[in-house]
């Protein structure tokens, strides 16, 4: 077995985290495959599934496109950037194919839809376009693509979960893993491609989930992340037991496989997190105190026209109910700066909605108009892009306040952190998280952790990004 670099690309409110190691195993295969990732967490959980069904037909993992018979890009859409540096990309492996004309490049997600015509027969840049629900039909893409057809599938389904298909872990650090537990979206938010790259919501086996869970523990793993869309609004009949599992009780159900075993989720609606899901964190230890409650915007008026379904005062109850619960909480954010028809006051109200709910983090963007949503075609994009570059500055400046003062915050206070491995800038200091999902570093000093295990760790100094500490024994 040989280490490579893996193929990560995060988006560009993510960075940071590229080329991370991961076990190469092509070698034991008959064919290479190499994979490049853009886009959400789900995204990146949907490559380890792709991951899988082309192990089980014979294709092993590289982490050099230059030696794959097979390169994949999985894509994202949510961005007006992100698929312009995909088709960058593209243009780089069409060059490579010259060297090596047996090789197929297939592109996979969010993108696939919208510009397959574009890419397979405007272009000519790839052979295969295969959307996010039609991963399974993979291996017959790639036979037809082999015998010089355009092999596309874009269908997007009603019941695909992948429940069955046990994931490869591709890019992991062996402590924190990530679990799908449903896909697509019902919402409706009008700036958001993802219903429409996606397609409806269903939720995923809840016996399958908790087995995946089980599997990842027994295998080392000591924090899971259930992923979805909108994870609150998870819904799932036990025919056998005639009941049904909602997302509190899928929660609890993964929370009680071990005490050791973390258990995180993302992403959650602020209109569909229950009261249920506050009591089911609060009562297990190991389920993290975070929460990631994406706002938006902080005006009402806007919100409406992004149809989040609730208003700013709404979303600040929902807060005051958090700590109520939760003291101790971690709460981040998205926000979109310069959606359609937004003036300075709205805007104000972001602000003075950012200071309320002081926010420990947030990933932060200016709205960029995607083809088909509802925004698109019912309001004009009539911020101007100085504008919303001013207006996502001031957001990112203000945040930057608020991280750091959450951080000062935390200085004195002890943490239980979870360490995930060295720390990136110097191999001496462990890294880990604490239960509000904060980075932690420390000395490795004389007490012999190792990765995975659980330190409580004195606060001693921050900066806007980490908390700097030591152990206590
Ligand atoms: N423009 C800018 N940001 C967007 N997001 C989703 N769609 C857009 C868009 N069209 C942001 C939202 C969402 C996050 C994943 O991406 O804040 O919560
Ligand atoms: Fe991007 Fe959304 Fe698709 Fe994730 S679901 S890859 S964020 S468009």
């Amino acid at each position: 077995m040989l280490d490579f670099a893996i193929n990560k690309v995060h988006d560009e409110a993510r960075q940071g985290e590229a080329f991370a190691p991961f076990k190469n195993d092509a070698n034991e295969y008959r064919k290479k495959f190499y994979i490049e990732s853009y886009g959400c967490q789900m995204n990146f959980s949907d490559s380890e599934i792709v991951a899988s069904i082309l192990h089980e037909n014979g294709f092993g993992a590289t982490g050099r496109f230059e030696e794959a018979d097979l390169v994949l890009l999985n894509t994202c859409s949510i961005r007006e950037k992100a698929e312009q540096t995909i088709r960058n990309r593209l243009h780089i492996f069409k060059q490579q194919k010259r060297n090596k004309p047996g090789m197929l490049i297939g592109v996979l997600g969010c993108m696939a839809e919208r510009l397959k015509e574009k890419f397979l027969e405007e272009e000519k840049l790839v052979d295969m376009v295969v959307g996010p629900d039609a991963y399974r039909t993979l291996p017959l893409l790639i036979e037809e693509a082999e015998t010089g057809q355009k092999a596309v599938n874009v269908l997007l389904s009603r019941e695909e979960t992948y429940a069955d298909i046990s994931p490869v872990r591709l890019d992991s650090n062996g402590v924190t893993a990530f679990v799908s537990i449903m896909r697509g979206c019902n919402n409706m938010c009008s700036f958001c491609v993802v219903p429409f790259t996606r397609g409806r919501e269903r939720s995923r086996d809840a016996y399958s989930i908790a087995n995946e869970c089980k599997d990842l523990f027994v295998k080392g793993y000591k924090e899971i992340t259930l992923l979805g869309q909108n994870v609150d609004s998870y819904c799932w009949k036990d025919e056998q037991r005639d009941e049904i599992i909602t997302f509190a009780k899928l929660l609890e159900k993964v929370a009680l496989i071990d005490p050791l075993l973390r258990v995180r989720f993302s992403t959650s609606h602020p209109k569909d997190i229950t009261e249920e899901v506050l009591q089911t964190m609060s009562r297990h230890e190991n389920i993290c105190k975070y929460i990631h409650l994406p706002v938006q915007s902080g005006s009402t008026r806007i919100l409406q026209l992004m149809n989040r379904a609730y208003t700013r005062e709404w979303y600040m109850a929902k807060i005051n109910r958090i700590r109520e619960v939760m003291p101790d909480c971690g709460i981040s954010s998205d926000i979109i700066a310069g959606f359609c028809t937004e003036t300075t006051e709205d805007h104000q109200d972001t602000l003075s909605l950012m200071e309320f709910a002081k926010y420990d983090m947030s990933y932060m963007f200016f709205y960029s108009e995607r083809p088909g949503t509802l925004a698109a075609r019912r309001y004009k994009d009539d911020v101007g892009e100085a504008t919303k570059k001013s207006r996502l500055s001031e957001i990112v400046k203000l945040q930057n306040r608020l991280s750091h003062q959450s951080n000062s915050n935390d200085v004195g206070k002890e943490f239980k952190v979870l360490i995930e491995g060295n720390s990136r800038k110097d191999e001496n200091q462990w890294m880990g998280r604490s239960s509000q999902n904060k980075v932690v570093v420390f000395p490795k000093n004389a007490l012999h952790f190792k990765k995975g295990d659980y330190a409580v760790v004195k606060i001693e100094s921050c900066t806007g990004a980490t908390l700097i500490g030591k152990a206590v024994d």
